[in-house]
């Protein structure tokens, strides 16, 4: 019988219990008073009343204390996750039904907090991961510029030194022959660690980015990197002389110089074709394809890529909006391909010229 009543909303058991008390009340009392009427009826009330009372805070007493048991429940969940513990769930049991509902949504909320909790943890963990990628490809691309500044300058100097006492002592002994050939070498090796120090500026940071645009500096690194290194490259140009934003020359432009890095350092390619589109009003494209040995890109779609090279391109590419697909398999060649979304042409034109 208890467990039937127990289904019932708490309210209405509180009714029950309650009119049950005033029934028996009414109909034990009145019985009582009829056969003690010799009794004061002041002490029968009293009695009558006292016993009342008590037995009706008794009943209600015991009947909240079942029905509520539930909240204690939940209420140590909750203490529980406060305390951090995210794992924990309250006990549903079909009991007092608003109790359940609320049980149940206590519990639909903890598992939105332990599913959030978990991507934000996966995803700082991605992010540390990351940041000590990049860390450590900036920490070698100091070691690789002051390996250059080592090679090509230092070196340069000590020999600049050298040559100088050289022609000093020529001079001194008056060995115009000695000073002449002194003064010669004195001007090869200079020369030369000035066309050494340009090429390390221009790589750090191509002038001609910022003078002649994304086309010329583009040319200039497939001559100077791929040509020279013996790679035939074909640099094809729409809409040349066409500015953009600097945020979006400078991300094109790494973005190509790490896939002509890529093509030294892995592809052996002896042909490339780098094609620039900047003729489109809302989107500049590029495409970047070598004959080299190629790779398998599905490691690196799936972000576990152990090069920083292949991630930061995509990044770069998707801070200005674009996208950047690659596109290689084992002895086919790799083709890069990026378009990047830019203001029309005509709206750069007003923005340029505000007042009319
Ligand atoms: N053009 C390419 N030809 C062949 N393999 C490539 C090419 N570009 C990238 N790869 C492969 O993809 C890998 C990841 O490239 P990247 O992220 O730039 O890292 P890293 O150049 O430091 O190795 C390279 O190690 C290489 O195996
Ligand atoms: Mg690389």
């Amino acid at each position: 019988m208890e467990g039937g009543m127990r289904r019932w909303p708490l309210v209405y058991q509180i009714l029950l219990v309650n009119s049950a008390i005033v029934f028996l009340g009414a109909t034990f009392g009145t019985a009582m008073t009829r056969t003690l009427a010799s009794q004061s009826s002041a002490a029968l009330t009293a009695t009558f009343a006292a016993l009342g009372l008590l037995l009706s805070v008794l009943a209600n007493y015991m009947l909240l204390r079942v029905a509520l048991r539930p909240l204690r429940g939940l209420q140590t969940v909750a203490e529980l996750v406060t305390a951090g513990n995210i794992n924990v769930r309250a006990a549903v049991k079909e009991e007092e039904p608003a109790l359940t509902r609320l049980g149940i949504t206590f519990n639909a909320m903890l598992d939105r907090l332990e599913e959030n909790t978990r991507a934000i943890e996966r995803s700082r963990a991605v992010t540390e991961q990351l940041t000590q990628k990049v860390l450590s490809a900036q920490e070698e691309e100091r070691r690789r510029i002051a390996r250059e500044l080592h090679d090509e300058t230092l070196q340069s100097l000590a020999t600049l030194v050298i040559y100088a006492d050289a022609a000093h002592n020529a001079a001194k002994q008056g060995d115009t022959e000695a000073l002449g050939e002194a003064h010669a070498a004195l001007r090869q090796v200079a020369e030369l660690s000035l066309t050494g120090i340009r090429a390390i500026i221009a790589d750090l940071r191509p002038s001609l980015l910022d003078d002649l645009g994304l086309a010329a500096a583009v040319r200039w690194q497939a001559q100077h990197r791929l040509e020279s290194a013996g790679v035939r490259v074909d640099v094809q140009v729409r809409g040349e002389g066409r500015r953009l934003s600097p945020l979006v020359e400078t991300a094109l432009y790494r973005v190509i110089q790490e896939a002509i890095t890529n093509i030294l350092k892995h592809a052996s390619a002896s042909y490339v074709e780098i094609d620039l589109d900047l003729s489109q009003p809302d989107r500049i494209t590029a495409r970047i394809e070598d004959n080299g040995t190629g790779f398998e890109v599905a490691p690196f779609k799936a972000g576990d890529a152990e090069g920083v090279g292949l991630f930061g391109m995509r990044e770069r590419v998707n801070l200005v909006g674009g996208e950047l697909a690659i596109d290689s398999s084992p002895g086919e060649g790799t083709e890069i391909r990026i378009a990047v979304p830019v203001q029309p042409v005509e709206q750069l034109e007003t923005m340029a010229s505000p007042s009319l």
